[in-house]
């Protein structure tokens, strides 16, 4: 939640800091602000919405300088106006604040500074943060970065911070706890920072993603300089980014969540390309493969996610249980961190999560670690937080997932999943060598199915057009075709603001079904295998209401598309692999009902696509 960017350098900052304003305007929308350092002023823009807003509001101002700091905001503290957007100043105006993060307890700092004569200008724990520091530096005569390293020595909460000052205008200091913050080393001794790569991609390759408790100080010119908050120097550890800009584009797409809906044949095939072979039947996930063993003689595996990778998590439940008979259990993180739940050094916990960031599975992630569980991680951000805290992992290489909506993460933390479960299933004997093959064939053929459904989309649109000013929706699957119902009604009510709920099909009739009547479109993956004659009678029991079925039906399917309204037909595939299949309708449904509603499909109201505070 929340973007930042700053640069110090010999270019001009104000367009390399809007522009990674921009790419990281997924992270939050409410406000946009940026300070910049010039000639011994300290000159501070920012503006309620987008960065556009901000672009307009400081285009006649004096927008020079070397050095600069950014912010795009995702309101916690404060309401989202212009007051409340970062940066923040000291008092005296003289040092200007980013943060990304909660300062839990604030309020105690700022009672003291107020008692010490201090007045707020806004709402925000960065504020007081700010106030903090500065209060520090004078106090103590010390400079900004020993302040900094003493404020956050009180500071209780996460925070990943980039401050600046006119009166020390040669340098930047950044700091990270529990929120991400990467430094990019540019080739003519200027710093880039941001809370992921994608602003910095364009100008270096070389970055140094920062750890907890640590703090940088740069100045353009000479080296990073990177200390302990213990004040204990450490050597950064400098790596390669393996991004690439393109993939930052929206490639000629109207909104980054069609291009991301189209790149899935793709990024599908990019998640297993290399870790499997159907013809001479291996899966191997080098990542985790230490660690399968442990898996295969684990008490129980807890899967631990939130939003859309938590409906992942349920589709690897079925998977794991089914296919390899191993005990799993599915666990909102943000529930399980609280409910003092039981762990045991024989439990493994895979934590799921595209961005790697979000902080309900960090913590979750640290408690089953402080009890002694093996933890694992399932994420699409490389060297993300839940990456390099886990003691192994497999990531999803589905690229960079713009648009707030998960289309493709969902798929490729899927497809993870499905490789996990049949390598875990091969390795503790419950596949057959003959089933384990047919269905590593299955999973090759996924990229071209997808395909195929992708090339239905006017059918699709047509059927969105229907629905586009329905109030309420039911989505309804069985088996793993539930949690695809669950993820079906979040992408709808997520980009359109149309009420939906994903319900196991038999549970329809526990309540639900009182909702029924003509106005109410009723979303069901009716596909073959096990469940279908009971899913067509829970269609029967819609129908029988007036309610209108919309279907995801097998090719060929003659029983449910007598009696739907609409059906789309998806290729046939193995059971087991129905939810890659199933749930590209259900995107591309949103999809188009949302631009028909005119939403905003990339950046819905009051989300943020990394989810870094509780
Ligand atoms: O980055 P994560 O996968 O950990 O994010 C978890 C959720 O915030 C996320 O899946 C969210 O529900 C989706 N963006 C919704 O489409």
């Amino acid at each position: 939640m929340c973007g930042i960017v700053a640069y110090i350098g010999h270019k001009e900052a104000y367009p390399i800091i809007i522009k990674g304003l921009k790419r990281l305007e997924y992270r939050g929308y409410d406000s946009a602000g940026i300070a910049l350092l010039n000639d011994g002023s300290l000159n501070v823009y920012k503006k309620q919405g987008k960065v556009a807003n901000l672009e307009e509001y400081s285009s006649d101002k004096d927008r020079g300088g070397h050095s600069g700091i950014g912010h795009t905001r995702w309101a916690t503290h404060g309401e989202p106006n212009d007051i409340n957007a970062h940066p923040h100043l000291s008092e005296d105006e003289d040092l200007a604040i980013i943060h990304n993060g909660i300062i839990e307890n604030y309020d105690s700092i700022k009672k003291e500074l107020l008692s010490k004569g201090y007045t707020f200008k806004s709402d925000t724990d960065t504020e007081v943060l700010c106030y903090l520091i500065n209060d520090i530096r004078k106090n103590t005569g010390t400079k900004l970065g020993e302040a900094v390293r003493l404020a956050l020595q009180q500071v209780i909460g996460a925070y990943a911070i980039v401050v600046i000052s006119k009166s020390e205008p040669d340098k930047i200091i950044a700091a990270r706890k529990s929120s991400p913050l990467v430094v990019g080393i540019g080739h003519e001794g200027d710093f880039y920072l941001a809370s992921d790569a994608t602003p910095i991609v364009e100008y270096t390759k070389r970055v140094v993603y920062m750890n907890d408790e640590e703090i940088a100080v740069l100045r353009a010119g000479e080296e990073m300089k990177l200390y302990g908050i213990d004040d204990v120097e450490k050597t950064p550890y400098v790596q390669e980014l393996e991004l690439h800009l393109e993939a930052l584009e929206k490639g000629g797409y109207d909104h980054f969540m069609l291009k991301e809906i189209h790149e899935q044949p793709r990024s599908i095939e990019d998640c297993f390309r290399g870790r499997m072979n159907a013809e001479k039947g291996w899966v191997s996930l080098g990542g985790i493969k230490e660690y399968e063993q442990k898996m295969v003689n684990a008490n129980r595996i807890i899967m631990i996610a939130c939003g859309t990778s938590w409906h992942a998590c349920l589709v690897g439940e079925y998977l794991f249980e089914d296919l390899a008979r191993i005990n799993v259990e599915v666990e909102y993180a943000s529930e399980f961190r609280y409910r003092n739940p039981i762990i045991t050094e024989n439990d493994v916990v895979i934590a799921v999560s595209q961005s790697g960031e979000t902080a309900d599975t960090l913590a979750a992630l640290e408690l089953a670690k402080s009890k002694g569980a093996t933890i694992l991680g399932i994420c699409n951000v490389v060297g993300s937080s839940i990456s390099r805290i886990t003691d192994a992992g497999s990531y999803t290489h589905a690229g960079p997932e713009i648009g707030v909506a998960s289309t493709k993460a969902f798929t490729a933390q899927v497809t993870v999943l499905t490789l996990m479960a049949l390598s875990l299933a091969k390795r503790k004997g419950t596949i057959s060598e003959s089933e384990f093959r047919t269905k590593l064939s299955e999973l090759e053929a996924i990229p071209q199915k997808v395909q195929q459904i992708l090339e239905k989309n006017d059918k699709i649109k047509y059927i969105a057009a229907q629905y586009q000013n329905a109030s309420n929706a039911l989505y309804l699957g069985r088996g793993s075709s539930f949690p695809v119902a669950l993820e079906g009604a979040l992408k709808l009510k997520e980009i359109s603001y149309i009420h939906a709920e994903g319900y196991p099909a038999a549970e329809m009739k526990h309540g639900p079904i009182a909702l029924i009547d003509e106005e109410m479109p009723v979303f069901v993956i009716a596909t073959k295998g096990t469940s279908y004659e009971k899913v067509v009678s829970n269609i029967q029991e819609v129908k029988a209401r007036k309610g209108k079925i919309i279907a995801i039906v097998t090719e060929g399917d003659v029983q449910v598309t007598a009696i739907a309204d609409h059906v789309i037909e998806i290729p046939e595939v193995d059971e087991h692999l129905v939810p890659l299949l199933a749930t590209i309708p259900f995107q591309l449904l949103s999809y188009h009902i949302a631009v028909m509603r005119k939403c905003n499909v990339d950046q819905p109201r009051n989300l943020a696509k990394s989810v870094t505070v509780e």
